[in-house]
């Protein structure tokens, strides 16, 4: 009986200690990724450049299935101060994490590469956006070209052999495709976008991979600090849809997409509390009622892990989502970038590196009533925050140990 309580108390603590687990390489991961809800884009703008500028929604848009809605096409976010490397991105029909039966080879289908070390500096199927066009009150800047500094509007996608890849604290740009968007409309391609931005589509793929060679360093610039995110770098992914509208995040006017449910995943970012530590974080609503607040997709849900920032050093890493709602962020120097990555080499990125912190299990389904305070299917979860959910998955499971020793 002694025994039991102490497998009970050791295993509590554990979680609690591995929520501190902290590594320079190895895995963050969730699972059960994918649930059925709706999203809404924006369906109309009005007023683009004056105060009264408002954004109302497009009609609902169902979305189910695996990696839903982060099935829907994404591009890549970098915010300073970040040095991008390399990027890299890869589909493949079908791969499942450990599975034997994995055939199909991942197929690459972006490239930008400016390494020292590379032979040449090239993009391929790249496109670098920023927020550096006309300014609106409720939508912040449009989307445009930038130039080879990273920061400065251009009026074509520059060169990649002076392309810089820095972005200083709270400048970010956004990789999109070479593939134009068709004319904005509703149920169009692209949905509705603002007028006169440079739009592209994301990158497509339900089963999918991005690679990072990057570096974060010190933001030294005292110029900077003033600014909401100084020395606060982000790697992260986003639904297209989000920056063709805006810029930064307002949840109360209808024009982001995020607040809405079209889904992001932060692959490698930093908040305030710690601005050493990187951690994994997912925006979609699934296992957050948005009916409570829309801004619970802001935080979204952390993983309980956390990477040493890589302030001094260049690492090189990524975020496959697979064919069975698994997502694994990783920081590995066994990444590497070929054309075709076989699924023993994609396996082989991921064998030698330890799992940081738990795996977090998202809720099935889609969520109930705001109001219900208790649960019989158990498929409801209500906001709490991520370290008390943590702790309650080990103690069911402790308890369950403890049931049965
Ligand atoms: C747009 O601006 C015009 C003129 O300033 C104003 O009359 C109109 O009410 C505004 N529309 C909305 C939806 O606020
Ligand atoms: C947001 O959009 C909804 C639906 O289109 C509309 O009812 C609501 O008034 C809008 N909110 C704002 C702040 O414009
Ligand atoms: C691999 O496929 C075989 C036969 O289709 C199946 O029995 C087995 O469960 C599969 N293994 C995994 C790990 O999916
Ligand atoms: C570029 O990316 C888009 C979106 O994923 C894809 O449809 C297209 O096939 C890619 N082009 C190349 C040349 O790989
Ligand atoms: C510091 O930041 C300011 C404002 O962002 C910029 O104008 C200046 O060039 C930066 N200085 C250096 C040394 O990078
Ligand atoms: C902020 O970052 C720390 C790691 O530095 C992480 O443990 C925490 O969950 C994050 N907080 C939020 C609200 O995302
Ligand atoms: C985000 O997390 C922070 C720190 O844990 C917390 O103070 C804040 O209330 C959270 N925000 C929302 C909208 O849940
Ligand atoms: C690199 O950065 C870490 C903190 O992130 C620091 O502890 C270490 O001393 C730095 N190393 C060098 C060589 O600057
Ligand atoms: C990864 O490579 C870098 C540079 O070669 C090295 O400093 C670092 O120790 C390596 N990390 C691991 C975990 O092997
Ligand atoms: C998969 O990629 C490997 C390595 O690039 C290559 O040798 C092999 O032929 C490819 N297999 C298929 C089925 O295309
Ligand atoms: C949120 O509220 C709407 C409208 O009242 C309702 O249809 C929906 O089921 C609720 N969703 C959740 C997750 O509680
Ligand atoms: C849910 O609870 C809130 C506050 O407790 C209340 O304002 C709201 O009317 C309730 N909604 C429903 C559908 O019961």
């Amino acid at each position: 009986m002694l025994l039991r309580y102490f497998i009970l108390f050791l295993n509590v603590f554990n979680v609690v200690h591995a929520l501190d687990n902290v590594g320079t390489s190895g895995k963050l991961r969730f699972a059960n990724l994918g649930y059925a809800d709706t999203f809404r884009y924006v369906g109309k703008i009005t007023n683009a450049t004056k105060e009264s500028c408002t954004c109302t929604l497009a009609p609902p848009a169902w979305f189910s299935g695996l990696n839903a809605p982060l099935s829907e096409r994404l591009v890549a976010h970098i915010r300073g101060p970040t040095q991008l490397y390399k990027f890299a991105y890869y589909n493949v029909h079908k791969f499942i994490l450990g599975s034997d039966n994995n055939t199909h080879n991942w197929t690459q289908q972006a490239l930008f590469d400016i390494a020292p070390d590379s032979i040449s500096k090239q993009t391929i199927n790249v496109t670098f956006l920023g927020h550096k066009g006309r300014d609106s009150p409720c939508m912040g800047r449009t989307l445009t070209f930038i130039g080879q500094d990273a920061v400065s509007f251009a009026t074509e996608n520059p060169d990649p052999a002076g392309f810089s890849g820095y972005v200083p604290s709270d400048e970010e740009y956004i990789i999109y495709s070479n593939f134009p968007c068709p004319a904005s409309k509703v149920k169009g391609m692209c949905g509705v976008y603002r007028k006169g931005i440079r739009s592209y589509t994301g990158y497509e793929g339900v089963t999918k991979l991005f690679l990072f060679e990057f570096s974060m360093p010190t933001d030294n610039n005292m110029t900077n600090q003033d600014g909401r995110y100084f020395d606060m770098p982000s790697i992260w992914l986003a639904n297209e849809h989000l920056s063709r509208t805006t810029e930064y995040y307002d949840w109360n006017n209808n024009c982001s997409c995020l607040f809405n449910g079209c889904g992001a995943y932060q692959v490698f970012t930093t908040n305030a509390t710690n601005k050493d530590l990187l951690y994994s974080s997912l925006q979609t609503f699934q296992g957050l009622n948005r009916n409570v607040s829309q801004k619970l997709i802001l935080n979204g849900t952390v993983s309980t892990g956390q990477f040493n920032r890589p302030r001094n050093i260049t690492v090189r890493g990524g975020v496959l989502f697979d064919s069975a709602g698994n997502i694994v962020t990783f920081l590995t120097n066994n990444t590497v970038f070929h054309e075709e990555l076989t699924p023993e080499q994609v396996e082989d990125m991921l064998s030698d590196i330890p799992n940081i912190g738990g795996e977090l299990i998202l809720p099935s389904g889609t969520l109930k009533a705001p109001n219900t305070t208790s649960s019989n299917d158990g498929t409801i979860m209500r906001p709490t925050s991520n370290t008390i959910w943590a702790i309650y998955f080990t103690l069911i499971t402790s308890i369950i140990q403890f049931i049965i020793i």
